[in-house]
This record gives C-alpha cells, sequence and structure tokens, in this order.
C-alpha cells in the first residue's frame, strides 16, 4: 500500500471530469487538484509553452508529495515527449493511451473520429497511436477550440444554445464521416458530453478519456501494491492558479460537493 495522495493536473475545470470518476472508483484515495485557470487554455499554444506549463504543473504537484501523477488534459498526453515523462520520480498517467486503445476495442468498422484542441490535434500523436494499435483503422479529427472557454464558462446545459451551435458547426465533418466511435479528446469535453453527442448522432459511441484512464490507474495502483489501506472517504485538496470564486461555483456543480479547501497558487513567486 501507499498512502499518498494522486496528483492529478489540468489547464483548468476539465480535469475534475477524472477527479469525479477517480472518486467513484477509489473513493479512500486522497487527491491533490491543480487547475491552471490562470493560463487556460493549453490548446492554443505552441509546444514549447505546453511543455514548460506541464513541467511546472508536475513540480508543483510533487511538492505534495504523490504517489503518481495523472495528466488530466489531452493536450498535455498528446505534447509531452516521453524524455520529460522518463525524468520522473513517480508513475505518469495521461489520458492519450487509455482512451485510444478504449476506441481501437469497441470500434467495429475501423473508422474512428478525434476530437480535441488544436494543439493535441495537430500534434498527430492520437492518430499516431491509435495506428500503431489498429494499423488499418481510418481517423477523422476535429479541432474544437471553443469547447475549452465556453465548459470553463459554465455555459454546459444541455440546451445552451451557444453550445448547441457551436458543436453542431465543429461536428458536422465528423457526422458526415460516419464513425461509429469519438474519442471526446481533451478532458474538458466529456462536461459536454449529451451536447457532442446529439450533434454526432446517436450511432457513435463515445470515448470518455477521463472513465477510461481511471480503470487503467485503478488496475496499475492495484498491480502494484499502491492503493491507500485506509476504509474511510479519502480527502482532496484543490489548487488553481487564478481565483477561487471563478471555479469553486462549476467545480461544485461538476463533482456535486462543497468544496472548501481551494487555495490559489502563484508561481511567479
Ligand atoms: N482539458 C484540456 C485538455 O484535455 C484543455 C486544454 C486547454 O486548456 O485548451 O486538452
Amino acid at each position: 500500500m501507499d498512502n499518498r495522495p494522486i496528483g492529478v493536473f489540468d489547464s483548468g475545470l476539465g480535469g475534475l471530469s477524472i477527479v469525479r470518476q477517480l472518486v467513484a472508483a477509489l473513493p479512500s484515495e486522497d487527491i491533490v487538484y491543480f487547475g491552471d485557470t490562470g493560463r487556460v487554455p493549453y490548446g492554443t499554444r505552441s509546444q514549447q509553452t505546453i511543455i514548460r506549463y506541464a513541467r511546472e504543473d508536475i513540480d508543483f504537484l510533487l511538492q505534495h508529495d504523490v504517489k503518481m501523477i495523472i495528466a488530466a488534459c489531452g493536450t498535455v498526453s498528446a505534447v509531452l515527449p516521453q524524455s520529460e515523462i522518463a525524468r520522473l520520480p513517480v508513475p505518469f498517467f495521461g489520458v492519450l493511451a487509455s482512451a485510444s486503445n478504449a476506441a481501437c476495442r469497441s470500434t467495429r468498422s475501423g473508422r474512428i473520429g478525434v476530437i480535441g484542441t488544436a494543439s493535441a490535434i495537430n500534434s498527430g500523436a492520437y492518430q499516431r497511436y491509435i495506428h500503431n494499435v489498429l494499423p488499418q483503422a481510418e481517423i477523422f479529427t476535429q479541432p474544437c477550440p471553443l469547447f475549452v472557454p465556453l465548459v470553463e464558462n459554465g455555459l454546459i446545459a444541455e440546451d445552451n444554445q451557444i453550445t448547441n451551435l457551436t458543436a453542431e458547426m465543429y461536428l458536422a465533418p465528423i457526422r458526415s464521416s460516419d464513425v461509429d466511435v469519438l474519442i471526446l479528446g481533451c478532458t474538458h469535453y466529456p462536461l459536454i458530453s449529451g451536447i457532442i453527442s446529439k450533434a454526432v448522432g446517436p450511432d457513435v459511441a463515445l470515448i470518455d478519456t477521463g472513465k477510461e484512464t481511471v480503470i487503467d490507474v485503478a488496475g496499475f495502483l492495484a498491480k502494484n501494491d499502491m492503493l491507500h489501506d485506509k476504509d474511510s472517504v479519502g480527502t482532496k485538496r484543490y489548487f488553481v492558479s487564478d481565483d477561487i470564486d471563478g471555479f469553486s461555483g462549476i467545480a461544485e456543480e461538476l463533482l456535486g460537493e462543497k468544496i472548501t479547501n481551494i487555495e490559489k497558487v502563484d508561481f511567479e513567486k
């Protein structure tokens, strides 16, 4: 057993879609979450900048003595080079591999859609990974840059007209490409999965990166005897790099519980 917390980070709120799944699957684990709300979005930035931000996020979590790090961010998972991951003193999980493996297992037609931020899609990392697992796969990608600001601003209600129109605009090409699975390659997207599902049609199975990653994380912790050994509910600490108020309201709605322990961090200091 290992009673240290699990460290999770994202550019903002999206990684909470993974925290939600983690809490459901591993309720006694302690979690330290960092949302880089002062620098969101990551997905429109250069690879160099994303790597620098990710390095700082990871170093921050390591200061909290975490036993593993989850990059709850499709963009970081797609862009962070293996050389960065290899230098880490604790196991590291991104979301790309788990989601891509799940898509390859689920597809019947071999036609797989991937949506994500511009940086994640343009990196080609999802495409490369899927082709390695399923060489005959036909992959259809679409960056959806407006989804992250819509979610960060709380426009996630299923009948929200702006988000529905945006989804219809971005996802029309995916709908006509006749895919049977669609990877939500950015962790913000499960928060609007109902809207995305309406836009692509009922025959397309959505792959939630968070759900698949947590299945793999739980398996890894169990196999390596790293699960927390207590029966009680784990503690959660949340850190953000911008105003707490902007984060707490939406975070509470997403996690379905009151959050009192949010702290602001300042990397500049
Ligand atoms: N949740 C992040 C991801 O999965 C959002 C990226 C962004 O900040 O643009 O890619």
